[in-house]
């Protein structure tokens, strides 16, 4: 299937971006474990009857969400390769789709995302389709990214290895990307534009971390360094690594790597 939007993102996702993502699932389900846990108390707070999880990856928070609710849950990814290994239980189900395009049934009370909905080239359409997919009352509870200066870690690889690789794709504010929605006066916008009311944004503030022997897989699979460190010869790759792996010293103590990382909580609603 060739796809009419999002056709890089699509094929990012499809390509080595989601096998990355795909066999480095523990991994990420672990170092994003804080803001699993505050979308699963998000989705305890009221009584809910189904729940829609938008760029669910591998689907731990959808999983999450459906054991501790115990009612439907449908994850939606555009990534193939990710869907594939992301296992069914009693109440979560998966499918690979576009979000921005698919044609929801009105059947949720509740939409979430664990920073999957920064990546639409038409955000307002995108969110639109999921307002369609919401029912009268229902509403959205999601978390995306704070600017780039926030979350130093998460730019410490790139920086890191521009000196190297002067190259390197890089991820703009504002556009589709992990920075997509790092503005809350762009964001309350599209939000608005596409029907949503009651538009709130919450400074979200936690610390993530994973143990430091860890470090060197999450740095060679995920991300525009983990992409280009994957097709090195091997001698190259480990001095590359290596250079990466001395710019996180800051965060490394005893065993853990521990970083501090910002993120807007945005909740709406459906009237
Ligand atoms: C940063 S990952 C987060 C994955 C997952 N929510 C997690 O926390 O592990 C972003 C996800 O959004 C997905 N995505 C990007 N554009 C999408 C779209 N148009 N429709 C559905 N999923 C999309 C990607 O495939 C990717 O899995």
């Amino acid at each position: 299937m060739t796809p009419e939007v999002n056709s890089e993102q699509a094929a990012l996702w499809n390509g080595p971006g989601g096998h990355g993502w795909a066999a480095a699932r523990d991994m990420v389900d672990v170092v994003l474990q804080p803001y699993e846990d505050l979308l699963v108390a998000a989705a305890r707070e009221k009584p809910r009857t189904g729940v829609l999880d938008i760029g669910c990856g591998t689907g731990g928070v959808t999983r999450a969400i459906a054991d501790a609710l115990k009612v439907p849950c449908l994850g939606v990814d555009i990534s193939g390769p990710q869907i594939a290994v992301a296992q069914e239980t009693a109440n979560a189900r998966f499918v690979e789709a576009d979000a921005q395009v698919y044609p929801f049934k009105p059947e949720f009370d509740l939409i979430v995302s664990r920073f999957g909905v920064m990546f639409f080239d038409d955000p307002v359409a995108a969110f639109r389709n999921l307002r369609s997919a919401t029912k009268p009352g229902g509403e959205l509870r999601v978390v995306v990214w704070r600017d780039k200066e926030e979350n130093p870690f998460m730019t410490t690889a790139e920086r890191a290895v521009a000196p190297l690789m002067p190259d390197l794709p890089t991820f703009d504010s504002n556009a589709p990307g992990p920075y997509g929605l790092t503005d809350p006066d762009r964001t309350r916008k599209i939000f608005g534009d596409s029907g949503w009311t009651e538009v709130e944004f919450r400074k979200v503030d936690l610390e993530c971390g994973m143990p430091e022997d860890v470090l060197p897989v999450y740095l060679t699979m995920l991300g525009p360094v983990g992409r280009a460190l994957q097709p090195m010869q091997e001698q190259e790759r480990q001095e590359v690594l290596q250079t990466v792996l001395r710019a996180f010293d800051p965060f490394v103590s005893n065993g853990e790597v521990r970083f501090p990382s910002a993120a807007w909580e945005i909740r709406a609603s459906v009237l």
